[in-house]
């Protein structure tokens, strides 16, 4: 074969492998508590992860602020069954976290599970427009912690 059509094939097969790894999506929602994530989430279909499902056992939701972190874990360690997962019968492409997020650190382990295993990230902050967050949220988080998750989410935007 010509030397370019070599090169041009190549060419060809790196981009096909960019755009498989743009068909991987990983979704990440942030926002205060009761703005709206879990329900935008489910719009978006795909496969929806959050601290949040480590509270709900048999269907029956309750929150324990003291097993947050490990609701966390549990997320994460979630998030990376699904990524690394290599079933024909479930759909991974595109996976969707809708906890609060609303700090830099929190967002970094997705962001390298994303890398690790070849998903593109998408970073989206949905506003509360629909109502007042003190009553919202299904937390009951006061209203001097959603101030403060207010303001961890408006420093660590990033739109440039
Ligand atoms: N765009 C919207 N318009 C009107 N009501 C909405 C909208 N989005 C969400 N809601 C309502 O607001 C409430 C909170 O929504 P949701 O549970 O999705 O928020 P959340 O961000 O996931 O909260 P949390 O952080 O507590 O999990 C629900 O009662 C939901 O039906
Ligand atoms: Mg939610």
């Amino acid at each position: 074969m010509h030397p370019l059509k070599v090169i041009s094939v190549k060419i060809q097969i790196l981009k096909s492998q960019e755009l498989r790894n743009m068909n991987k999506t990983l979704i990440m929602l942030r926002g205060v508590p009761g703005c709206g994530k879990t329900t935008f989430g489910k719009l978006l279909g795909g496969i929806q992860v959050e601290a949040d499902q480590y509270f709900t056992i048999d269907g029956e939701y309750k929150f324990d602020i003291t097993q947050l972190s490990k609701a966390h874990q549990y997320c994460k360690s979630q998030v990376e069954a699904w990524m690394s997962t290599n079933s024909s019968q479930i759909n991974t492409d595109k996976i969707v976290i809708s906890n609060t997020s609303t700090n830099e650190w929190e967002l970094e382990p997705y962001y390298k599970l994303a890398e690790k295993y070849g998903y593109a990230v998408f970073s989206v902050v949905v506003e509360n427009r629909h109502g007042n967050a003190e009553e919202t949220n299904q937390h009951g988080v006061p209203k001097e912690i959603l101030d403060k998750m207010e303001k961890n989410l408006k420093n660590s935007i990033k739109l440039k």
